[in-house]
């Protein structure tokens, strides 16, 4: 059959299971914001998948549409770049996994990593040749908006309220970078370790409305010194950088119907664990279709089967060697500014 003909290229246990291994490896960044590549792996992944409108049956995680300039240029994936350049290596060393199975994989191998729950993950996905069916920009949430917009963006994906609260508990981790979203700070005092610290704190704190140097809206609580307050977080010691929540964060205290679940969350880590492992997981099953022994039969899978996207170049005059409107070359770019950050650094401690 015409449709199986690549079906050989799919991967096995064994062979995902030294992906992990080298994803677990990689985490540990201790050039990169708060030493680990994980917050902004997962990122990748949510941001890969939650272009899914279930009208339309468009967008989400199959394709990794985000090589393409149309969808890796679109202001909310601003700062995904460093994420694509960490997994690059991978795909050097494992070129037969497709750029979407990578994405997806990572992210359920970091979270794991970074304490959180196990979560199912299925294999498959296929790498799109061409930008024909990357979804059209401005699918993905603005922190910047309430509980309407929250609303309007997750439930054309086929999320419930619930699964938005549990969702939004991702927040757990990594941190907002002004010269990405233009929102500035992280959510919680650990943001490299899973739990459900988030509501904890959205409920414990003052959350204060601040305007940034950059005109940018956002809710921060500074901890005093002898604030009963900072009894709410687990890890003591150090001095606490002021915390940071966005609007769509304080939208979920403020709207009756997420609120509840914030308690729940910040009351039971079991139950949100549980929760977050199924929303997450079906977060990236989110587009694709699969038939009764879970091989993945979109459209573009079915006719060329389990196909692997070329390694991007990481090198700036290589020749196109990537699909036309692919972003190419970030990689390099991106380990030469990390790079001098690190001599900075350096520099700075001598
Ligand atoms: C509810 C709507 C959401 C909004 C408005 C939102 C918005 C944002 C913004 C503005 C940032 C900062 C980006 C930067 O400046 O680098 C961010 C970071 C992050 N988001 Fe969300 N997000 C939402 C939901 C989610 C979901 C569903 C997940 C995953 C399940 C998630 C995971 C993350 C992670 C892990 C980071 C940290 C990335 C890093 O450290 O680089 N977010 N989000």
């Amino acid at each position: 059959m015409a449709a199986d003909k690549n079906n050989n290229k799919q991967p096995t246990a064994a062979q995902l299971d030294e992906v992990k291994e080298a994803v677990r490896k990689l985490l540990h960044q201790p050039d990169y914001d708060d030493g680990s590549a994980g917050p902004v792996l997962v990122r990748l992944a949510w941001h890969s998948a939650g272009t899914y409108c279930a009208k339309t049956n468009t967008g989400g995680s199959n394709g990794a549409g985000m090589r393409y300039e149309k969808e890796g240029g679109d202001p909310a994936n601003a700062g995904l770049q460093h994420a694509r350049a960490f997994l690059e290596p991978l795909k050097a060393k494992f070129p037969w996994i497709t750029y979407a199975d990578l994405w997806t994989l990572a992210a359920v191998v970091a979270i794991k990593e970074m304490g959180g729950p196990e979560i199912s993950w299925k294999g498959g996905r296929t790498d799109f040749t061409d930008d024909s069916k990357v979804p059209p920009r401005g699918r993905l949430p603005d922190g910047a908006q309430g509980a309407e917009h929250l609303r309007f963006i997750f439930y054309r994906m086929g999320f419930n309220d619930q699964e938005i609260v549990a969702l939004s508990g991702a927040h757990n981790l990594g941190r907002c970078h002004a010269d990405r979203s233009g929102f500035q700070g992280k959510w919680v005092n650990n943001p490299t370790r899973f739990s459900n610290q988030y509501y904890k704190l959205l409920l414990a704190n003052d959350w204060k409305k601040t305007t940034l140097p950059n005109g940018v809206t956002q809710f921060v609580y500074v901890e005093e010194e002898d604030d009963g307050a900072a009894a709410a977080e687990e890890e003591g010691g150090e001095k606490p950088e002021s915390l940071m929540m966005l609007p769509t964060d304080i939208a979920l205290l403020s709207d009756p119907a997420f609120r509840p679940w914030v308690e729940r969350y910040a009351a039971d880590k079991d139950l949100f664990f549980e929760h977050f492992a199924a929303v997450f997981a079906k977060l990236l099953e989110l587009g694709i279709k699969r038939d009764a022994s879970g091989k993945v039969i979109n459209d573009e899978n079915a006719e060329d089967g389990y196909r692997s996207a070329p390694k991007k170049s990481d090198t700036a005059t290589a020749p196109g060697d990537q699909g036309p409107g692919q972003i190419g070359h970030e990689a390099r770019a991106l380990k030469e500014e990390n790079d001098k950050a690190r001599r900075r650094k350096e520099g700075a401690k001598l």
